[in-house]
């Protein structure tokens, strides 16, 4: 029998080498190199953006090619129909990656049982006993014709499965526990996840059946694995936890539509809700007057506009170094527009450690929160709160200007809507410069 060839790879960086190293000559981590069989070339076709797929040599005129038909299946999920673009296309390959917990097998199998197609849907788990699949369905009060669950994590018996029962949608919890003989012995290795990833899609791809692959990541919040499974398929998605039992969804990859739209979900004992009315899912319900430091933004995610409330605190700063302590914030905005406060208004901002959170655990890179956050700071710096009932919204330039942000009018109204009687906006001859948008608020 010919003799495998093996490769060594570094787990840190995947960096390839012939030999084992004790470090990596690339990334400098030790002991990071393991071995890993390099697999027979699947036989299965290539996948868009693969080497190995050719046009024979014949380029086509544009004019003569055919758009084909964008076929969506609504996924029975509003949120997920909504990040994804419009639903499921057929035959595309979704990677959804999330932490331990955060429900993204919950999600899937909701999907599952909910998405709007005669055809089968199968679920293949490699985490978990179909007894304990059974339970969650209960839980979830979850039923349906044509879904079928199969408890597997060897590649060969998925193919067969597959070619048998010829699925329209197939979801893999998760991509980690796919074990191939033919890619090395040892389960849960990069030449695994390639090869069982690559063998899964390509049956996929060939049959227009759509999927979704669950993904494990890394405590830095990346999909666990090489980057090229990210390649590989059509759209990334990142389940992720806000506050509390809020859960979102965002593509930070997605070859058929936008990456600006989030799902919102809230997740309890029958499993996840949608959220349909997601304006002040983030809003802090507040009695009479408001502590100093707290401002309302109407941001925009992607189509809808939802209010978020963001928190400011100045502290002076131990030996005069002042510092940014802002997660869900760019903390280079922050000491932007603490440099715009301090020059514009007088206000000094040096020698002061600045906190900057926002409620609900959104992260925000909406420009349109630029006043609101001079605000937040401005009010914590004073100690004097914005009045209740007061939101805002716009850009603030270097020079001091108030300028107008993206769907002004639409965030003026969801804020009206949730009560905000002042929505301190970017108004020709009115408010043009952040003195004048302070003086509005209090009359100073
Ligand atoms: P799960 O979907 O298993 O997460 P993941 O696949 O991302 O690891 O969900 C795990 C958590 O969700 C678990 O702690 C229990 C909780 N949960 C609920 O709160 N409600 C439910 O209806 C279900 C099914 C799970
Ligand atoms: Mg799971």
């Amino acid at each position: 029998m010919a003799k495998r060839k093996t490769v060594y790879l570094c787990n840190a960086c995947q960096h390839e080498e012939s030999k084992w190293l004790g470090r990596c000559p690339q990334c400098g981590t030790w002991n990071s190199f393991s071995e890993e069989a390099v697999a027979n070339t699947p036989k299965s076709a290539p996948l868009p953006g693969d080497p190995r797929a050719t046009s024979g040599g014949h380029s086509i005129p544009l004019a003569s090619l055919e758009a084909q038909a964008d076929i969506r299946i609504d996924a029975g999920l509003s949120e997920v129909n909504q990040v994804l673009g419009g639903g499921i296309i057929r035959g595309a390959s979704v990677l959804i990656g999330g932490e331990p917990g955060i429900g993204k097998s919950t999600l899937l199998l909701q999907l599952a049982a909910k998405v709007k197609t005669a055809g089968r849907v199968l679920y293949i788990t490699g985490e978990e006993s179909a007894a304990q699949i059974k339970m969650r369905a209960d839980r979830l009060g979850i039923s349906r014709q044509g879904l079928e669950i199969l408890v597997e994590t060897h590649v060969p018996v998925i193919s067969n499965v597959l070619e048998k029962i010829k699925p329209v949608l197939v979801i893999v919890d998760s991509i980690q526990t796919l074990y191939n003989p033919d890619a090395g012995e040892v389960p849960g290795t990069v030449n695994q996840l390639k090869y069982g990833c690559h063998e899964i899609l390509s049956w996929c791809k060939e049959h227009e059946t759509s999927s979704f692959l669950i993904a494990h990541v890394t405590k830095g919040g990346q999909i666990a694995g090489p980057k090229v499974i990210e390649h590989m398929v059509d759209t990334v998605l990142h389940f992720e936890q806000a506050a509390g039992d809020i859960r979102i969804l965002r593509a930070t990859k997605n070859r058929f539509g936008s990456v600006d739209e989030v799902g919102l979900f809230t997740m309890d004992e029958h499993g996840l809700s949608e959220v349909t009315n997601p304006a002040s899912i983030f809003l802090i319900q507040r009695e009479g007057e408001l502590p100093p430091g707290i401002s309302v933004a109407p941001i925009f995610e992607g189509s809808r506009a939802l209010l978020v409330e963001l928190q400011a605190l100045t502290v002076p700063a131990k030996g005069g170094m002042s510092r940014v302590f802002s997660d869900r914030i760019d903390s280079g905005r922050v000491s932007r527009i603490a440099a715009i406060l301090e020059k514009h208004t007088g206000l000094k901002f040096s020698e002061q450690d600045l906190y900057v959170n926002v409620a609900g655990g959104m992260r925000i890179n909406d420009p349109g929160a630029d006043l609101p956050l001079a605000l937040a700071l401005y009010s914590a710096r004073t100690g004097q709160p914005l009045p209740s009932g007061v939101a805002s919204a716009g850009e603030l330039s270097l020079a001091g200007e108030v300028r107008p942000t993206t769907h002004l009018r639409r965030r003026v109204k969801a804020a009206n809507d949730l009560g905000f009687h002042q929505v301190v906006v970017p108004e020709p001859g009115k408010i043009r410069r952040i003195q004048e948008a302070l003086k509005s608020i209090w009359k100073t």
